[in-house]
């Protein structure tokens, strides 16, 4: 779905905006998602795996994204700078349609500026606005302090803690928590 633009404040008063992603933005945005995955171990994938993916198969699934009532893909820019993403996914089968799943990404050198909150906080709106979905789901891993005060503040309540989810490259292997925000 394609969402009207929004002006944001940021902590430092500087102003930021908040939009659907272009199609022709196709090649920022791809930087912008390798720079993400390079900069937090706390993504699922590793910096590797999202540098295999072509421009060419992005466009196409921003396309699909932009075009789909299931899906919803926010951009927060500074300047002609992405600095943030956020993204829910509907379920496509009739009995989880109720449900969304959310996920999030800020540049590091933006990181406590509000960049996060706003950007969450515009999903939830506009999933409350939407007729379907109840309930917001996210998964995050054991260690990632920022992410987990950011869901709790927002309401957010832990659902469960699935041991050794995820090995780091290192062998590193840590939990990960199920997180449900009800809308209504
Ligand atoms: C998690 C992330 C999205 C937060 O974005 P952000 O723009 O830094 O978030 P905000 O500035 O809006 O801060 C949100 C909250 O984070 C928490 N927070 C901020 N700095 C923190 C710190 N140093 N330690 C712990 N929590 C902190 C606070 O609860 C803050 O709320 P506030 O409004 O009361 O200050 C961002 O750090 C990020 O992209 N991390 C890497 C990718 C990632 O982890 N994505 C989520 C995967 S589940």
């Amino acid at each position: 779905m394609i969402v009207s633009p929004k002006i944001i404040k940021l902590k430092n008063g500087r102003e930021a905006y908040v939009r659907s992603p272009a199609l022709s933005e196709i090649s920022l945005i791809y930087s912008f998602i390798s720079r993400i995955y390079d900069e937090s171990e706390y993504m699922l994938r590793t910096p590797e795996e999202v540098k295999r993916y072509t421009v060419d198969a992005g466009r196409k699934a921003l396309e699909i994204i932009n075009s789909s009532p299931c899906d919803c893909l926010l951009m927060c820019l500074i300047g002609d700078e992405p600095v943030g993403m956020c993204k829910v996914s509907y379920g496509h089968l009739v009995k989880i349609r109720h449900r969304g799943t959310i996920s999030i990404g800020v540049r590091r050198e933006y990181w406590g500026q509000g960049i996060g909150r706003k950007l969450m906080e515009l999903q939830i709106a506009l999933a409350k606005e939407l007729s379907g979905p109840l309930q917001l789901e996210l998964d995050y891993i054991d260690g990632n302090e920022r992410a987990g005060n950011l869901y709790r503040s927002l309401g957010f309540t832990v659902t469960g803690r699935k041991p050794n989810a995820v090995r780091q490259p290192d062998g590193r292997l840590l939990d990960e928590y199920s997180m449900v925000l009800k809308l209504r």
